[in-house]
């Protein structure tokens, strides 16, 4: 931490701010007294200039499109690594030695089942609805099966509902798409690794043998490692403020997938589909390139932009790759909606429109088509999204759990209502 300061005169009165520097990324102006002294507020929906906590799991540079994960490039971790191995990073802020991961991957595996209650809790929904309504519902339920680890104060009882979580995730998310297509429940195979068992879960059925393909197993392992975390994104940001009042870690990560959900966020996935598939073909583009910049229209190219990246987005990059290296496996030579995705990119990164804002395709501009070459329908985009995310919320949570000057999270507001009134009566209102 340095010792600059910085300050800010308010009302012909000087108060000296704090500065603290990270170990990379912007410094922070600390305003944490700033109320006590100035009694004012800052003012910043959206959070475009606060950081809302210190951390030391993930690093984001947006205008160099950098993005680290505990000090390691993604692209290195999602070229050389496997998913367990980044959960482990994230959670403990190392690579696994090798007795470390054997170790690690045994207890998530010791984890896969779910209480055989939950197969009840799943028949109350009706078979057409959303996966993800059914995650939010089942994840948050968890709390209600697994009591004995929800008491915060205890790093035991976290480790587990972190394992569990970890563990449980594929075969909710699994259950949760057999259920809408009224197949029978597949239970984990714990011989097989993560995403293989994932993958099995899915697709599976009791009449036949199921064969993992090893390349769609281990592409789908690369985009998991991909969505791992985010820094302090909105649905983190969530799962922060959740736990901040002590609630339990099944709750707060319920919450996550929540705010996961919205098409702003990790809904993109299965909104950037629809649009390729609603663009159709390519004569179609400058239809759409024209809604996506006319300010009258609320049309938004879905899985172009970010918040934070105004770079192309380094996950972008490696999920191309893999859609190429998936419809390659698949034998599809000719995917109409991969051809729609290319040349949208490419005269979209042509488009001063685009240029000036910054604009450039996100991760989830390309995950959809290779979710879909794989057999997922578009419904469990963001279910897969959710899934891979659950170790870097759980990352995120503990993290803030075991600072101890971690407080509730509490915004202000600029309060623009009605001043104080008196009560008027029903009948004395005109
Ligand atoms: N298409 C057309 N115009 C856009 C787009 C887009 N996809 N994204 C931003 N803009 C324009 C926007 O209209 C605004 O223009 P102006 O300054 O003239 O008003 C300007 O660019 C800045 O946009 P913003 O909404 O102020 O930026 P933001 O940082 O609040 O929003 C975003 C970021 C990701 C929500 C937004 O870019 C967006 O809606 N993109 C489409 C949805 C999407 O792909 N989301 C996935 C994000 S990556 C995965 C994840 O984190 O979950």
């Amino acid at each position: 931490m340095s010792s600059n300061t910085s300050t800010l005169t308010v009302d012909n009165k000087s108060v000296e701010l704090p500065v603290k520097e990270g170990t990379i990324g912007p410094s922070v102006i600390d305003i944490s007294k700033l109320y006590a002294q100035t009694g004012m507020f800052t003012y910043d929906p959206g959070f475009t200039s606060t950081a809302a906590t210190e951390s030391k799991i993930t690093y984001i540079d947006g205008d160099k499109g950098i993005l680290l994960y505990r000090g390691y490039p993604i692209d290195q971790l999602a070229e050389h690594g496997d998913f367990l191995e980044t959960c482990y990073l994230l959670l403990y802020g190392e690579l696994p030695t090798a007795a470390q991961k054997a170790d690690f991957d045994y207890r998530v595996t010791r984890h896969t089942m779910v209480h055989d209650q939950m197969n009840r809790f799943f028949t109350g929904f009706r078979r057409d609805a959303h996966p993800m309504a059914i995650m939010v519902a089942s994840v948050g339920a968890l709390s209600a099966f697994y009591h004995d680890s929800t008491d915060i104060s205890d790093p035991h009882q976290r480790m587990i509902a972190s394992m569990r979580m970890i563990a449980k995730m594929p075969t909710l998310a699994a259950m949760a798409y057999k259920y809408s297509i009224g197949q029978p429940f597949v239970y984990p195979q714990n011989e097989l690794d993560y995403t293989s068992n994932f993958l099995r879960m899915c697709f599976a059925v009791p009449a036949e043998e199921y064969k993992v393909n090893p390349v769609l197993s281990r592409a789908l392992d690369r985009i998991f490692i991909l969505h791992a975390d985010h820094e302090q994104n909105a649905s983190t940001s969530t799962v922060r403020l959740a736990g901040s009042s002590g609630a339990n870690p099944f709750a707060c990560i319920a919450a996550g997938i929540a705010c996961l959900w919205g098409p702003a966020h990790g809904g993109a996935n299965e909104a950037a589909l629809k649009m390729l598939e609603e663009i159709g073909t390519p004569d179609r583009i400058p239809e759409y390139i024209a809604k996506a910049k006319d300010k009258n229209d609320p049309f938004r190219l879905m899985g172009f932009g970010h918040r934070v990246y105004k770079n192309y987005d380094p996950r972008a990059r490696i999920m191309q790759k893999t859609t190429h290296e998936v419809l390659n496996e698949l034998g599809i030579k000719d995917d109409p909606l991969l051809d729609v995705a290319v040349e949208l990119e490419q005269i979209a990164l042509k488009d001063e429109y685009f240029i000036e804002k910054k604009l450039y395709p996100n991760i989830d501009f390309y995950s959809g088509i290779t979710l879909k070459a794989m057999g997922f329908p578009t419904s469990m985009f963001t279910v897969l999204f959710a899934l891979a995310r659950t170790v870097g919320w759980i990352a995120q949570w503990s993290e803030m759990i075991e600072d101890p000057s971690q407080r509730i999270g509490r915004p202000r507001q600029l309060y623009t209502g009605e001043r104080e009134r008196d009560y008027v009566t029903v009948a004395q209102r005109g």
